[in-house]
């Protein structure tokens, strides 16, 4: 097996909370298919002491996660702040810089400031990867630049519906029903 995939993440929210858990808990599955470990090493939030539903002692801790972009012993940053502008950009323009590939779910960010990152990320030859921040994580990133590689495709049309994640979420949080729910 390879080295590790060393990986250093900002932002120990619901996104990166879970993506801790999901590292962890299936480690083993994730290496098997990655042909390599994924091993973070750094994490970085607000508020060190919150209580964090992920045991977080054995990452080295950051404060300032711009910081962490440039200093962590990591392969790839992972930016789950959030934010268009701030920290979050700081972080991911300081990251390509220093020769870090970059994976995020920000929205904003790539509807913001996203065209410009790709610009950095192709000047340091480093990945800028947001498949996350796109529908909720379903591959289409991925899809539209390697399985329709061949494919000319002018537009994509989706449909906003917050709405129904709204009453899914109500539903399994209160356990009532559909008709009582919306
Ligand atoms: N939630 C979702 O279902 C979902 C789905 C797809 C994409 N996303 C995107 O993923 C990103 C994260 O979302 P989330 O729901 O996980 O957010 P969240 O729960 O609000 O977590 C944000 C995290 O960022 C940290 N943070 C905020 N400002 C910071 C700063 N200046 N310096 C250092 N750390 C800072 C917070 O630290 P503390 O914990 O210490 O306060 C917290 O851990 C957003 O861009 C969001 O749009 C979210």
């Amino acid at each position: 097996m390879s080295e590790p995939l060393k990986v250093a993440i900002a932002g120990l929210g619901t996104v990166g909370v879970g993506t801790i858990q999901v590292l962890t808990s299936h480690a083993d599955q994730v290496a098997a298919r990655c042909g390599r470990p994924i091993q973070i090493t750094a994490v970085s939030a607000r508020n060190r002491q919150k209580e964090r539903e992920a045991d977080i002692s054995s990452y080295a801790w950051f404060n300032d996660p711009v910081a962490m972009a440039k200093e962590a012993d990591a392969d790839v940053i992972v930016e789950l702040i959030g934010g268009s502008t701030g920290t979050a950009l700081d972080l991911t323009r300081e990251a390509l810089a220093a020769g870090r590939h970059v994976v995020t779910a920000n929205k904003a960010l790539i509807a913001e400031a996203g065209a410009g990152l790709a610009v950095a990320a192709e000047a340091s030859g480093k990945a800028l990867a947001y498949e996350a921040a796109v529908a909720g994580g379903i591959p289409i990133i991925k899809a539209l630049r390697e399985g329709l590689a061949g494919n000319s495709v002018s537009r994509v049309l989706g449909i906003l519906n917050g709405t129904c994640n709204y009453i899914l979420s109500t539903m399994d949080e209160t356990g009532r029903d559909f008709d009582d729910v919306p």
